[in-house]
Parts: structure tokens; sequence; C-alpha cells
């Protein structure tokens, strides 16, 4: 695996790949690896793709310092895993790389689907994760990027801009890849985030997915689902919503369509704010 910290690397290391002739498929991610990071590495990897997996805590996505702070970052051990895992790139710049000082770089607007949930309770998170994104799409270059269906509206979001650029010439064709949530053996979905969580509040934030599943197994009776997700949910996690919405455009439901619903969920279980969801139908 090449190591490549800054765009002009990055850039070098994707010109052979291009005199080679292969496609290539890109992973970004915020570090602190998990399997479900290495799933979507290894999506790639059987799409039969050159893979390159960027390591980049973005500031501009980060509403409390705090959250920013103490996001882990385990920069040594990722890079052991991804070298383990096949992966072909590292890429792993710093904030200068990424955001140079004067340079103007695209601010693709979250529309509607932004202002909703997440966007709600964390503004400003959208609009940054998009910019970060479309400057990694920009440098990568990429055929495919892959995304895990645990944060389904970044998802949605990115294959809306994604959708936007190309429709307006701005991004050459490229598909977006949505892969299956990771979870243990609990249901609890992998996330960096979970290891800020201590003992005890690992035991709470394991019976967040259970709730869900409760809810669900009352479809399609919408009411019932969410009033039953609710009641399920540890007492001790704070939540930001539980809501049953559709899983286009999260706008939320009062019947289960054709093409499915999703029960997403926010909750602060201590310090720490988790997200899950689960797709019900469809
Ligand atoms: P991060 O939270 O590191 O997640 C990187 C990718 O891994 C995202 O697509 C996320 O949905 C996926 N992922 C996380 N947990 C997963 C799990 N348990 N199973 C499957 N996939 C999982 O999401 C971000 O970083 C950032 O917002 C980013 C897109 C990198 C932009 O900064």
């Amino acid at each position: 695996m090449k190591l490549c910290q800054t765009v002009a690397e990055l850039a070098a290391a994707l010109a052979e790949v291009d005199q080679a002739g292969k496609t290539v498929g890109f992973i970004p991610t915020m570090g602190a690896l998990h399997d479900g990071h290495l799933s979507l590495l290894r999506r790639a990897q059987q799409d039969g793709h050159f893979t390159v997996v960027s390591v980049f805590v973005n500031p501009l996505q980060f509403g409390e310092q705090d959250d920013f702070d103490n996001y882990p970052r385990t920069i040594g051990v990722d890079a052991r895993l991804l070298t383990d895992a096949g992966a072909d790139v590292l890429f792993a710049p710093s904030a200068a790389e990424i955001y140079p000082a004067g340079k103007q770089l695209r601010e693709p607007s979250p529309g509607d689907l932004g202002e909703k949930f997440e966007g709600t309770y964390r503004p400003g998170h959208f609009a940054g994760m998009l910019k970060v994104v479309s400057r990694l799409f920009d440098l990568v270059n990429p055929d495919a990027a892959y995304f895990g269906d645990k944060d389904a509206q970044q998802a949605a979001l990115v294959q809306q801009m994604v959708r936007q650029q190309i429709a307006a010439g701005e991004r050459e064709p490229l598909k977006i890849v949505v892969c299956p949530t990771l979870r243990e053996p609990s249901g609890l979905a992998l996330s960096s985030r979970n290891r800020r969580l201590s003992e005890q509040e690992l035991a709470v934030a394991r019976q967040i997915y259970p709730a869900l599943q409760a809810g669900a197994a009352l479809a399609p009776d919408v009411a019932a689902v969410v009033s039953a997700a609710r009641a399920a949910m540890p007492s001790e996690a704070r939540l930001d919503y539980l809501e049953l919405v559709d899983p286009l455009s999260f706008e939320k439901l009062d019947h289960i369509p054709e093409h499915g619903a999703r029960l997403i969920v926010a909750a602060w279980v201590g310090k720490v704010r988790l997200i899950d969801n689960l797709l019900i139908g469809g």
C-alpha cells in the first residue's frame, strides 16, 4: 500500500493507475477504522477496482469543538489495517492540503434534504460533509465511491450532489455504491464513536438496534412502529429523534410505500451521539 499525504503524491500515484488502464474505487473515511469501513474496501475490491481510502477528520462537518477534538485518531493502526486488507493507496492529507489558503472550492448545497433530521440537529454538518466529499472526488476522480447505509441521509445527499454535478457537466460519471451496515452480534452498528463509550454506556447503546427491531415488527402500522420503538429505547439514552421516513426524501411517513420505509434514530449515550436506522419493507 502506498501512503500519500499530499495532493501531489496522490496525483502521482493516480497517474500510474491511469496509465495501467485500471478503474478507481474510492472509500472516504475519517479514520479510527473498524470492520464497517473495511467492508466498504472489500466491496470495492470485489468490484475489481484499484482502491483508494482517505482518512481525514474534516473540521467543517463538526459543530461542536468537543466532538472534533475528541474524535478518535488512530492513523498508525489505520495504516496497518489497510495494508493487511490490501488497500492500494491511503490518502491521509493535512487540512492545509484539503483546504489550501486562497483556493476557492465548490460548496455543494444540501438543499431541502439537508434541512431534515441530522441537518436540524447538526447545523452546517452536511454542507461541510458535501464540501469535503466534493473536494476529495475532485482529487481522486474515482469511477465508483463507497458509502455506508448506516449514515443513510449522508449517502442520499452524496447521491443527490453527484447527480446534480453530473447534470451540470461539472463532473464525470461516477457510481455511488451504498453498502449494508456492519453490526456487532448485539446489533450495535459499528462506529468510530463507540470507542468513546464506557462499559456501562455500551450496554445502553446495545439496546438501540433491538428497539428499532421491536418497532419494525409492528409494520405496517406506522403509529405502532414508532411508538413501540420509542418505548423500547433504553431510558438512559437521550433521544434527538426516532421517526419513520421515506428512504429517499426523508419525509415523515403515515404509511409504508412500496419502496419501503426507514426507521431512523439519533440518541445521546453519555457524551456520545449515535445514529442508526433500519429499512422496513422495500
Ligand atoms: P466515517 O464516519 O469515518 O465513515 C466512513 C464511511 O464508512 C461512511 O460511508 C460510513 O457510512 C461508513 N460506515 C461507518 N460505519 C459503518 C458500518 N457500521 N457499516 C458500514 N459502513 C459504515 O462518514 C464519514 O466518515 C464522513 O462524513 C466522510 C464521508 C468521510 C466525509 O468526511
